[in-house]
């Protein structure tokens, strides 16, 4: 695909737990078809390095990705097969590069997925800090009018925060904290971590098969 076709999804990762819900949101991304420019904060280093043991480097994020996208949730190496080609459709930015394409409105983006996101995230898009080019593509999406998805993942929520939510709403954003649910059927980590990434793919309108959705029927989780 040419850089003027590329229309991508930017996906955010900022230092909250759950770089699970990032890798199944970037698996079902690719899986439909979409491309996507990554972002992965300073902070979300950390957790990442905390939760999966990789050590995301900016020169090296092929193969760090590849590594992080083929581990299950609850903790297995290569539960996912994926390929070298398959990450073709990735672009990576680093979180210092205030220069990078998504800085700006007039660079094509479908619009963007912050997940996890971080209540320090959270403050900074809601008073449009853009202290890193995470925070600075949430607030270029907001201007633009396109779709931002924030997975807010902390417990309990700070009177601030909720009030910050409140403000990402007021601006066009979807709120989507980090709460799976118990009726599609979850028997493993791993669909309560999809079920969450479909509804973030739900709210960006990307077609994927990550959860079983409710047909109507009480008790339908536990009939298959
Ligand atoms: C292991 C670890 C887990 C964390 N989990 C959370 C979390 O679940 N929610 C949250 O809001 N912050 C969490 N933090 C704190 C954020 O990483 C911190 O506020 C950071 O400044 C966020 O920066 P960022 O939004 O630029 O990524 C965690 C930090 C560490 C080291």
């Amino acid at each position: 695909m040419s850089q003027q076709q590329r229309r991508p999804w930017i996906v955010g990762v900022s230092g909250a737990s759950g770089t699970p819900f990032a890798a199944s949101v970037l698996r079902g991304l690719l899986a439909a078809g979409e491309s996507v420019d990554l972002v992965v904060s300073r902070a979300s280093r950390l957790t990442l390095l905390d939760e999966t043991g990789i050590a995301f480097r900016d020169a090296h994020w092929r193969e760090d990705l590849r590594g992080w996208l083929a581990r299950g949730a609850d903790g297995k190496p290569d539960t996912f097969a994926v390929s070298e080609e398959g990450l073709d459709g990735v672009r990576h930015w680093a979180a210092g590069d205030l220069a990078a394409g998504p800085s700006s409105g007039s660079y094509p983006a479908k619009g963007m997925l912050i997940v996890p996101a971080s209540t320090a995230c959270v403050a900074g898009v809601a008073l449009g800090l853009s202290k890193d080019l995470l925070q600075r593509a949430a607030s270029v999406t907001l201007k633009e009018r396109r779709k931002l998805v924030v997975v807010v993942r902390e417990t309990p929520l700070s009177g601030q925060t909720l009030k910050q939510m409140v403000a990402l709403d007021e601006a066009g954003a979807v709120v989507l904290p980090a709460s799976p649910a118990f009726y599609a059927g979850a028997t493993h980590i791993q669909d309560l971590v999809d079920f969450v990434a479909g509804r973030v793919l739900d709210a960006a309108g990307v077609p994927h098969q990550l959860y079983r959705r409710w047909e109507g029927e009480l008790g339908g989780s536990r009939s298959s």
